[in-house]
């Protein structure tokens, strides 16, 4: 009897339960591309205020607009340093001890609840309550103001400007806000694309992608409205702020996060043409698992009356089914049963999809002989997912056509003379 008792308690933990990072909110792409693409672009803005911040015995301060459970400290925390070299273990940008003070606001209660449970330390709080009320006047300024994951677009464009401007008033010299909103030309909802910039698009989103077939069948799915926006959009919000706070207000990035991979590209919900490539994405990731590549390759049907986008994802299409098409040659030739020549890599190619290419090359070329354990599924599957992540990055526009769209920006509050550099 005890033992029984002893089983079941340990499935009432939660933590009994089989891990996988092919589904869920935190599968593998959430954790090892879009978190990691989040923390690669944000990096350099990162540890150029930390130094600053050590110089004068001072800790980051963050302020997480919409922190849900609290997932934005673990992605902040994640980041990394610039790379020390393969001998240097401890390489993460906030150290211990450089986080003076994180907070989060979110208006769900029970997310809050999760969050507080989840992260007891003593630096950290979290509230419920709206952010577009914030009252930040007895607060000290923060480092970085932190709203991930298409928060924004909750929002509506003056409000979104309300909202910046606030933040930058209350920002000090030197301060980042990263905002991220949904994808206005997002291959996963290809059917909601308007060209109308004058009306703000909204859509009505559904969390399907957690239910199972079956499990959808049965159930009445509520959905969220949220605004869909692309980079002219952003720009007006930007340029809203800076007219109200009067604060110069520097875009330093505005990137596509997620395209073609976006959760929506699995439930086809609002693209009829969309391929389930997130799933086979999460697959390449997945330990012990061999992925069907050719699964992989996109076949994008572009949309009549949308030339500029239409163009973005043909080119993108095309880079990434080279990439995908070039892995598999190169397991083919160094395949011995079914030797076949090495394919080469053309010098028409744009950069990113290049070093790509020579990235996997080298890769396959040190490790295929290896006899630990299965090199394909453990060590090239993997790289790929890292090498196509790294597609995105380079090829990307900030145009709107990721599931997210994100924005850097950087407060100048002081005259460029005596600003602080840091
Ligand atoms: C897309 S989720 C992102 C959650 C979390 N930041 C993450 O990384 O997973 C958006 C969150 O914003 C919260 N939210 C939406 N509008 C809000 C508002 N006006 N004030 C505070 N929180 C809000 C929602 O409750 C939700 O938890």
């Amino acid at each position: 009897m005890s033992e029984r008792s002893a089983y079941d308690e340990a499935i009432s933990s939660g933590q009994y339960q089989k891990v996988t990072g092919l589904i869920g909110k935190y599968d593998n792409v959430r954790r090892l591309w879009e978190d990691e693409v989040m923390r690669l672009f944000l990096q350099p803005y990162l540890q150029r205020m930390l130094e600053w911040k050590r110089g004068r015995g001072e800790g980051l301060r963050i302020l997480d607009l919409g922190c849900g459970s609290g997932d934005g400290y673990e992605l902040l925390v994640g980041a990394k340093r610039e790379d020390k070299g393969l001998s240097t273990h401890a390489n993460v940008a906030i150290e211990p001890g450089l986080l003076q003070f994180y907070k989060g606001i979110d208006l769900n209660p029970e997310l809050i609840a999760q969050a507080k449970a989840i992260h007891g330390q003593r630096n950290m709080a979290f509230v419920e309550g709206n952010f577009n009320e914030l009252d930040l006047e007895a607060e000290e300024p923060y480092d970085l103001y932190f709203a991930s994951y298409g928060t924004l677009s909750h929002n509506g464009h003056e409000q979104n400007a309300q909202l910046v401007a606030k933040l930058a008033k209350h920002g000090r010299n030197g301060s980042l806000i990263v905002a991220d909103w949904l994808g206005r030309y997002s291959y996963e909802w290809q059917t909601l694309w308007s060209n109308d910039l004058s009306r703000e698009q909204w859509m009505d989103y559904l969390i399907s992608y957690i239910y199972s077939e079956e499990e959808k069948k049965h159930r009445e799915l509520s959905s969220l409205t949220l605004a869909l926006l692309c980079r002219q959009e952003v720009l007006a919000i930007i340029q809203g702020a800076r007219r109200q706070s009067k604060i110069s207000i520097r875009l330093r990035q505005l990137f596509d996060r997620s395209v073609l991979v976006g959760r929506h590209m699995d439930t086809a919900d609002y693209n009829p043409h969309a391929q389930p490539l997130r799933q086979r994405v999460n697959s390449l990731f997945e330990p012990n698992t061999r992925t069907d590549l050719e699964g992989l390759l996109v076949n994008y049907v572009p949309k009549d009356g949308f030339p500029a986008i239409n163009e973005f994802y043909t080119m993108f299409q095309s880079c990434w089914n080279a990439l995908v098409g070039y892995v598999i040659a190169l397991l083919r030739h160094y395949d011995a049963a079914t030797a076949s020549p090495r394919p080469e890599i053309e010098r028409y190619h744009p950069r990113p999809l290049r070093s790509a290419m020579a990235e996997m090359r080298r890769l396959i070329a040190a490790i295929h002989r290896s006899k630990i354990g299965d090199v394909r599924a453990n060590i090239i599957e993997p790289h790929l997912g890292y090498a196509l992540r790294g597609l995105e990055m380079g090829l990307q526009r900030g145009m709107g056509c990721g599931h997210g769209l994100v924005a850097i920006l950087e407060l100048e509050k002081e005259p460029s003379r005596s600003r602080t550099r840091w």
